[in-house]
């Protein structure tokens, strides 16, 4: 059972094959600073190999939700310090999910900044706001200068979390947020460098990983990709359109030699993620998305069926913080439940109980 060997990340090594998935959960207050409850949540999870963060934003522009935490001030910073201590001392590791959530925003989150995006389109819908769900607002399409600075926040970010004891940084390019917005035809609409073609609208996610890993080092940076997730409006319905842009993303960030990449496909095991993997080189981690929680019996095939290194789990981690012990024994789970996964307190977060003995 290839679940409980090691692995290594770049310049990171991992006791097992079960990542704990960056999971959202607006438990951090007004100001964004990791509290106690937040550290008894990820020291809790210590056991599993790997800790991917919530998704931290690495500037006011790019938080998309009242409660989630930053990697900008000098309090968050020190927050999530006291978090990677935690951590470290009850024997696990912890990489920072860099997200900008890009258009997915509202300026009532922002503290009155408006959303950015490559292009000026709005997502169809309504985003949570202090003041309850709103529609989308229209996003400022960044110009080159500003793009320049965003990528700015991400390295500062980056070395943020690396000075608060992270052990390294995934820069989240799934799920719909900035980076996933210019990698997609459908919400990148420029006609600039960074717009158009495929390797046009991989040369942002390209520029972005390129500098945090020239700033920390690339062993320490992991990057997060969700082709043809097809959510929040960052559609890829073209499978060769999507082939040629994430060929082009993987053919410029293979040779910089990143701890890890970890992608999010409803079909893992087939030939796009094959071929991804393939292309990347390096450690791969996978998740097969939202439609089906990832199940023992899946996380196994995966990596027995040597479809992927390591296997990324998301909400049978939530409710089960001693996941890797039942998983290699076969013990019975927790159920999550999904009315507390966004919600405030420890009811849900960290009240799930572990197994006694
Ligand atoms: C409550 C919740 C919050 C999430 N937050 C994030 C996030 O911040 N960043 C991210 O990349 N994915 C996020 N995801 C997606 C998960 O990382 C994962 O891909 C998804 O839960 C499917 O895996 P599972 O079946 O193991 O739960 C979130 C999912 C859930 C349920």
């Amino acid at each position: 059972m290839n679940l409980l060997s090691p692995l290594t990340l770049g310049d990171v090594d991992i006791p097992n094959r079960v990542i704990m998935a960056p999971l959202t959960r607006l438990r951090s207050g007004h100001d964004g600073v990791p509290n106690s409850l937040n550290i008894e949540h990820y020291r809790q999870r210590a056991s599993l190999g790997l800790l991917v963060s919530e998704g931290v934003y690495p500037g006011k522009t790019g938080q998309g939700y009242p409660g989630q935490p930053g990697l900008v001030t000098e309090e968050q910073v020190a927050g999530w310090a006291k978090v990677t201590e935690a951590v470290h001392d009850a024997g696990g590791r912890i990489f920072a999910q860099v997200m900008h959530a890009g258009r997915v925003s509202h300026s009532d989150v922002t503290g009155g900044l408006q959303p950015v995006a490559p292009s000026a389109i709005a997502i169809d819908g309504q985003v949570r706001t202090h003041d309850g769900k709103q529609p989308y607002p229209v996003p400022h399409a960044l110009t080159e200068a500003e793009i320049d600075g965003v990528i700015e926040e991400f390295v500062q970010a980056s070395k943020n979390a690396i000075a608060a004891g992270m052990d390294g940084v995934e820069m989240h390019g799934a799920n719909g947020y900035l980076l996933h917005e210019f990698l997609s035809p459908e919400s990148n609409q420029r006609t600039d460098d960074y717009g158009g073609s495929a390797a046009n609208r991989a040369r942002f996610v390209i520029e972005v990983v390129a500098a945090v890993a020239e700033a920390v080092g690339p062993g320490r940076v992991g990057l997060r990709i969700s082709p043809e997730h097809n959510i929040q409006d960052a559609f890829e319905r073209d499978h060769e359109d999507v082939k040629a842009t994430y060929g082009a993303l993987l053919e410029a960030l293979a040779p910089l030699g990143l701890s890890y990449l970890s992608i999010l496909h409803k079909e893992p095991s087939g030939d796009l993620v094959q071929d991804l993997r393939a292309a990347f080189a390096g450690p791969v981690l996978a998740n097969s998305g939202f439609s089906v929680m990832t199940s023992r019996e899946e996380a196994l095939a995966l990596l027995d069926g040597g479809h992927a290194d390591g296997v990324v789990v998301g909400r049978p981690a939530i409710a089960n913080p001693d996941l890797i012990r039942r998983w290699a024994e076969d013990l019975p789970l927790n159920t999550p439940d999904p009315s507390t996964f966004y919600t405030s307190g420890a009811e849900g977060y960290t009240d799930y109980p572990a197994l006694r003995n």
